[in-house]
């Protein structure tokens, strides 16, 4: 078990809290217009989701944006995975937020459960029956580095998913590069547990008081801090909204304070947990402190200023009840306290598919008319998410290795860049509309079977499949292909080659 563990003390100027705009897009899921909510522009999801249908609910709701979803019809389970697409920064650091609001519209009394999905990474379930009951809203939050040009948010019907699932909004906002950043966003995201304003009764702390809208919840008695005047907070790691320190936790007499927090058990995994401090009294009040959470020493010995401090852990291993502790150290006059902790799951990011094959299979998307509404975020990740009729291979690149859209009812053609799906064993296209020609394939050297019967493809077959080496089945009946048949397909022992019944304009090569 290793144990990170830093603490800074930076004692700077007020800089006047300017309320700058967010930085990001606020998208409220199956609204038909855009709207200004609380001084904020959430937009209608149009643009950035081709799948599902916008509903609006039929019960009041307290917050405009919870009053229309979008929810994503199942059909058969053969279609699982639902993606809204967002233009990003490339490399930038966004807080993304999924909001949920069931209000009964998919006519069943609970929610159903699905799960939720970042690019390539299983980002966790969704289960909002608890907050319904209680008639609330569920939100989930994450920060994630954008890897791409735009973000993928997917949801997904796993075996529990009893009925549509649906979403009421997604939040992505830009957040400075220096938020969590002891934490490599090229390998991890982080996903929040809980936020807190400890002390705190009134609402919850978000925009414009913390200038990327993250939520602090409130937490405990109400106990404002005695004289908020002498805090001066400012240039604090992670930023916390000034107004986290105008209340906080704590005893009257120097003796040892305890939390039960975050309040509900956790999973056993690692966490990011972060705690803020300022002193509402003179710095030389002699408050000093150690904090162990369940009992091991998460920072000994904390002077804490009225300039503020965070002490926060990278990767913190907790399971169950976790128990927050801050105990005076001898010769400390006065008792301990807390303003504020974020504690966020730890989450090892899955990956992306091998750029190319992404590359690749879009222009394939395009080159269908009516491409499967599942071709949305990554291809093949998570595994158990990929695209309809996309199956991979692990390792160090994720390639695609395998194509079956056999049935799908597809029209359109099929663009010569699927010949740059280099790792591709099968494709099998049978049984669809599709027009065109036959692309030269012949970079597929690792092709073994290709199936494109029962289409409309037109023109000749190409010489070049011949140089295929590994190809030993071509099924092309009941196209309308013309010309000679390659001899390099013929005379082959251990290729089967089908090219009747149909194709009646072509010809065997001359003996
Ligand atoms: C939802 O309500 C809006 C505004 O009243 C309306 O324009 C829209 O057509 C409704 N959407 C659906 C799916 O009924
Ligand atoms: C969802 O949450 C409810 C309430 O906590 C629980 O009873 C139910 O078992 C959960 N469903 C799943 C599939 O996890
Ligand atoms: C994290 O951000 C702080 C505050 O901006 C900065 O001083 C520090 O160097 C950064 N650390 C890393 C690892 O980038
Ligand atoms: C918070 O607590 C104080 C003191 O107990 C009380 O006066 C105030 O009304 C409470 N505020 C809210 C929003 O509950
Ligand atoms: C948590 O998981 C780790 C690694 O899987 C294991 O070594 C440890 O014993 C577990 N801790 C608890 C409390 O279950
Ligand atoms: C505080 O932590 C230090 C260092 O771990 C330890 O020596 C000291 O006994 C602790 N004090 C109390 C009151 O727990
Ligand atoms: C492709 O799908 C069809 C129909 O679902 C199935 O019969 C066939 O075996 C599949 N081919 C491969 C290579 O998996
Ligand atoms: C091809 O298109 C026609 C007309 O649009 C349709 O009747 C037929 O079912 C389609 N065939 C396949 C295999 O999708
Ligand atoms: C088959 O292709 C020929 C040209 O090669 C074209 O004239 C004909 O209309 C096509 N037939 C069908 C059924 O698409």
């Amino acid at each position: 078990m290793s144990f990170f563990c830093f603490s800074f003390l930076l004692s700077l100027f007020i800089f006047p809290s300017a309320s700058q705009s967010l930085r990001g897009v606020l998208i409220d899921c199956g609204a038909v217009v855009d709207s200004v909510v609380n001084e904020q522009n959430w937009v209608s999801d149009y643009g950035y989701v081709s799948a599902g249908k916008p509903k609006n609910l039929t019960v009041d709701v307290l917050d405009y944006t919870l009053s229309t979803v979008r929810t994503f019809p199942l059909k058969n389970n053969v279609f699982k995975k639902f993606c809204y697409e967002v233009p990003v920064y490339r490399g930038g650091k966004y807080l993304v937020r999924t909001t949920y609001f069931y209000g009964g519209v998919n006519g069943n009394l609970n929610p159903p459960v699905f799960d939720q999905i970042v690019d390539g990474t299983f980002w966790s379930p969704v289960n909002t029956t608890e907050d319904y009951w209680k008639g609330m809203s569920s939100y989930y939050e994450g920060i994630f580095k954008a890897v791409g040009k735009t973000m993928s948010v997917c949801l997904a019907a796993n075996s529990l998913t009893d009925s549509d699932p649906f979403i009421s909004a997604l939040e992505l906002v830009l957040v400075s590069d220096s938020l969590y950043n002891s934490t490599d966003f090229n390998i991890y995201g982080l996903t929040l547990i809980t936020r807190s304003s400890f002390g705190n009764n009134g609402s919850i702390i978000k925009y414009p008081d913390d200038e990327f809208d993250r939520y602090w919840e409130p937490y405990g008695q109400h106990s404002p801090a005695e004289s908020f005047s002498h805090v001066s907070v400012s240039g604090i790691w992670n930023h916390p909204p000034a107004k986290v320190f105008r209340t906080r936790l704590t005893v009257p007499k120097p003796e040892a304070m305890e939390l039960l927090w975050p309040p509900a058990p956790l999973p056993n995994a690692t966490y990011y947990i972060a705690l803020y401090f300022a002193d509402d009294q003179n710095s030389f009040s002699g408050r000093a402190f150690n904090i162990s959470i369940n009992d091991i020493v998460f920072y000994p010995n904390l002077n804490v200023a009225p300039a503020g401090m965070v002490v926060f852990a990278s990767q913190w291993p907790l399971s169950g009840i976790t128990k927050i502790t801050l105990t005076p150290v001898i010769g400390s006059s006065v008792g301990p306290l807390i303003n504020a902790g974020e504690v966020f799951e730890v989450l090892p990011l899955g990956g992306k598919t091998h750029t190319r094959d992404v590359i690749a299979l879009e222009k394939l998307k395009e080159s269908f008319k009516n491409p499967p509404p599942d071709w949305h975020g990554d291809p093949c990740l998570p595994p158990q998410y990929q695209w309809t009729g996309v199956t991979c291979a692990g390792g160090s690149r994720i390639r695609v290795t395998s194509l079956n859209l056999t049935s799908m009812g597809l029209s359109g053609s099929i663009s010569p860049s699927i010949a740059r799906l280099t790792a591709l064993n099968h494709i099998w296209l049978a049984d669809n509309n599709l027009t065109g020609s036959i692309p030269d394939l012949s970079s597929l050297s690792i092709l073994e079977t290709l199936h494109l019967e029962d289409n409309q493809l037109s023109g000749e077959i190409p010489h070049s499949l011949g140089n295929i080496m590994s190809l030993n089945e071509i099924f092309l009946q009941n196209n309308n292909l013309s010309g000679q048949i390659p001899s390099s397909l013929l005379g082959k022992p251990t290729l089967n080659l089908r090219t009747t019944p149909g194709n009646p304009l072509l010809s065997q090569p001359p003996k």
